[in-house]
């Protein structure tokens, strides 16, 4: 079954589908430490995760996991595509911090996984998309032609997957975005956005 749907939060919102046990690393680690991310404020963090992301997709000896560490990881738009050879972990203990302009983002999402298919993204970390910095250029309220701003994460085409323990905060427009997934399951997932947005 395709399904097709948005968690848009524009109210006062915490969202708990369900409580997960804590994750642990499966398979072949790829740290994004070791392809150059950091949390100085001065990587090019997407260019790092984006190839810790490729060599863990295209590890051929079995499951693989991409590790974010504990830390504050500016992270600018990325996109992380398939297919992967095996079944791929994105375990996030860390904060992925968004570009706080909205302009730093073409196109729908953030973050975006697109045609994957076995990927869990897990590790209890937190997406914070800076929304604030955002929201005054959002008059949807007033304007039906008003410009779309950023999901924090959107995915696309993707199978036999879940979320698995994840927290959201302050998007600059929705929170998750699902085009065309199939057998996807989101477990222990919070989202904070404020109330009067
Ligand atoms: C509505 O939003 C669009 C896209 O940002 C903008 O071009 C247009 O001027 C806005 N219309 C009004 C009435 O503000
Ligand atoms: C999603 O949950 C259902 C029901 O527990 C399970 O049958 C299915 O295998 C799960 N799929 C994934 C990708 O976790």
């Amino acid at each position: 079954m395709v399904s097709r749907f948005w968690i848009l939060c524009a109210s006062s919102l915490i969202f708990f589908l369900a409580v997960s046990s804590a994750p642990t690393v499966q398979g072949q680690l790829f740290d994004v430490r070791n392809y150059g991310a950091g949390v100085d404020g001065r990587r090019n963090n997407a260019l790092a995760f984006a190839k810790a992301w490729m060599e863990a997709c295209q590890w051929s000896g079995g499951r693989s996991t991409v590790y974010v560490p504990p830390g504050i990881f500016d992270l600018p738009q990325v996109m992380f595509t398939g297919p992967c050879k095996n079944p791929v972990t994105f375990l996030i203990e860390g904060t992925l911090l968004a570009p706080r302009s909205p302009d730093a983002i073409k196109g729908d999402a953030w973050i975006i996984f697109k045609d994957v298919d076995y990927l869990t993204v897990t590790g209890g970390g937190l997406l914070d998309g800076q929304g604030s910095y955002s929201w005054p250029h959002n008059d949807c309220d007033k304007n039906s032609s008003c410009r779309p701003l950023a999901i924090n994460m959107g995915f696309m085409v993707v199978k036999h997957s879940k979320i698995n323990v994840l927290h959201s905060l302050n998007s600059k427009m929705g929170h998750f975005k699902f085009y065309a997934v199939e057998d996807f399951n989101v477990t222990g997932v919070t989202v904070t956005a404020p109330g009067d947005i």
